[in-house]
């Protein structure tokens, strides 16, 4: 692997398991200097930092919920603090409460949309501050943001066709200053929030897998690298077909 995000900081939130893990591994494989997020998983965040370490690595991990902008911005300013600058945001954490419109509790919607939208505007904001020339925004939305998909997807969907629509927003703000901003869309990809629905959703997807969490983290870094300085204000898809 090369080298090739050497000297670069990055904030992946949500990193202790999944995607984020994914995320995490590979841009710290690349070369970068990587803090990650976490909230519930402490063991599991622990061990992938000591795992990253052990193999030459510089990664930290912060205990914040994305739930609480204070905690977000507080680990904003403890990465750069820590690595002395910021220059890649992975907005990555996002949580799934799955119920129809009938029975949906308006305090889940509020949750739904505190970790996966107000938290992705809030560290934009808090990274912004930090980052110069060459940074990068990415946050990973979701293919539910075009298509619902499964019954009890609304507030899902909406949340995370909010963020795809807040990071055109961002991209407009932030061009003049040399930053891009992008959501990359999944489609169904093997992780926590899919455990037990890989056979049901197979069919779904022409390639007749689901995704892997190394190919979403590959687009990830493909977006960090100089060559995607003219990617901005998109939404990429990668869903093996899935919406096609
Ligand atoms: N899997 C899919 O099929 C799929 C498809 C499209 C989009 N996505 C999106 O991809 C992203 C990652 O999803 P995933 O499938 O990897 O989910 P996952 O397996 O449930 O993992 C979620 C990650 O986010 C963290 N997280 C959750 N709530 C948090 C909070 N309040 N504060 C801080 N961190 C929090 C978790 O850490 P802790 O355990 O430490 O809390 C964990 O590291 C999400 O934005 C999701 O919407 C997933």
């Amino acid at each position: 692997m090369s080298q090739s995000l050497s000297n670069q900081v990055a904030l992946v939130t949500g990193g202790s398991r999944s995607i984020g893990a994914a995320i995490v591994r590979r841009l710290s494989a690349d070369g970068a200097k990587v803090a990650f997020t976490y909230s519930a998983s402490p063991d599991k965040a622990e061990a992938l930092a000591r795992d990253l370490e052990a193999s030459g690595g510089e990664v930290i991990a912060i205990k914040a919920d994305s739930a609480d902008p204070d905690a977000v911005r507080s680990a904003v300013a403890r990465t750069a603090e820590h690595f002395g600058g910021l220059d890649i945001l992975v907005n990555n954490a996002g949580i799934l409460i799955r119920e129809t419109v009938e029975n949906y509790d308006l305090a889940d919607f509020d949750r739904m949309f505190a970790v996966n939208v107000r938290a992705v505007f809030v560290a934009a904001q808090a990274a912004t501050k930090h980052m110069s020339e060459g940074g990068r925004i990415i946050t990973i939305g979701s293919v539910a943001g075009d298509r619902s998909g499964f019954p009890g997807a609304s507030v899902y969907s909406a949340t995370k066709g909010a963020v795809a629509a807040m990071t055109r927003g961002l991209a407009r703000d932030l061009s003049p200053r040399g930053i891009t901003a992008n959501t990359i869309q999944p489609g169904p990809t093997e992780s926590g929030m899919t455990v037990g629905g890989g056979e049901m959703l197979k069919p779904l997807l022409p390639v007749g897998r689901l995704g892997k969490d190394t190919e979403i983290a590959a687009l990830v870094a493909y977006l960090c690298s100089p060559e995607a300085a003219f990617i901005t204000g998109s939404a990429l898809t990668i869903d093996g077909g899935y919406l096609a």
